[in-house]
């Protein structure tokens, strides 16, 4: 069985490399007992490097990637240089990416299969804006499509997907998280929507993970009903205590389906 997968998204946080370097030696010493799961730490860019010295049972991650390989492209970060910093995964297509910094699916496209050139691992985020109903919105499939257009069944082995549901992400008002029943049907239909791109026994590889307002109470529900695959956190990651709490629970309740 694989190993269940948490991954903290500092997103522009903490304020300084000091306060940086203090969360990750936490995170770090908090977590070395959870055999069950693998930790992804991504810290911003200019953190990368210590925060990396510091981690030896985390992974580094990054929280985005360019979406061009090398170049004259001001204030970009290639997947070869995330890549010399050992850097394994990369988040990818974050719904404040996409909110506030107008990228859009092609630029999410070209940043997957940059990061998989690299083999770096995309932590491909795809999620609704709005939910009426019960019914995943097709906007889910569309963005996943789109995002894995022209990735062979090989390579699509190395992604992983995070559910998050933009009106669920802490930051956004009014936030809320979803429920691991609706999360469970939103993981069916991404499986589902995986299966029709390639076939059933490459679309099994993808792990799918839940992100929006998780914490140390409710992640054990989208791990047991939810039948998570693990959890893309942000709020609750930028506090150690919180942080270390869910990688327990998850270490408890890893489950695949
Ligand atoms: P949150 O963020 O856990 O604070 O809701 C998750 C994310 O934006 O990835």
């Amino acid at each position: 069985m694989a190993k269940s997968l948490v991954v903290a998204n500092w997103k522009m946080n903490p304020a300084s490399i000091k306060e940086a370097v203090l969360l990750a030696r936490k995170v770090e010493s908090g977590t070395l007992r959870q055999g069950n799961v693998e930790i992804v730490v991504a810290p911003p860019f200019p953190f990368l490097i210590q925060v990396g010295s510091i981690l030896k049972r985390a992974r580094l991650g990054a929280q985005d990637i360019s979406g061009f390989a090398g170049g004259l492209y001001t204030g970009e970060v290639s997947g070869r240089q995330l890549r010399s910093l050992k850097v394994s995964h990369a988040i990818i297509g974050h719904s404040e990416r996409k909110i506030h910094l107008g990228e859009t699916d092609v630029m999410i496209n070209r940043k997957v299969r940059l990061a998989l050139k690299q083999g770096i691992k995309p932590v491909l985020c795809v999620g609704e804006r709005e939910r009426q109903g019960r019914d995943i919105p097709a906007v889910v499939g569309e963005q996943l499509r789109n995002a894995l257009g022209g990735i062979s069944p090989q390579s699509v082995k190395k992604v992983i997907v995070a559910y998050e549901p933009v009106w669920a992400i802490s930051t956004m008002p009014g936030a809320k998280p979803d429920t691991p029943d609706s999360a469970f049907r939103a993981k069916v239909y991404i499986r589902r929507v995986l299966t029709q791109i390639y076939k059933r026994t490459i679309a099994e590889r993808v792990p799918i993970i839940y992100g929006g307002s998780v914490n140390s109470k409710n992640i054990g529900g989208f791990m047991s009903e939810g039948k998570m695959e693990g959890a893309l956190v942000g709020g609750a990651s930028l506090n150690p205590r919180e942080f270390i709490k869910i990688v327990a629970e998850v270490n408890r309740g890893r489950s695949r389906s």
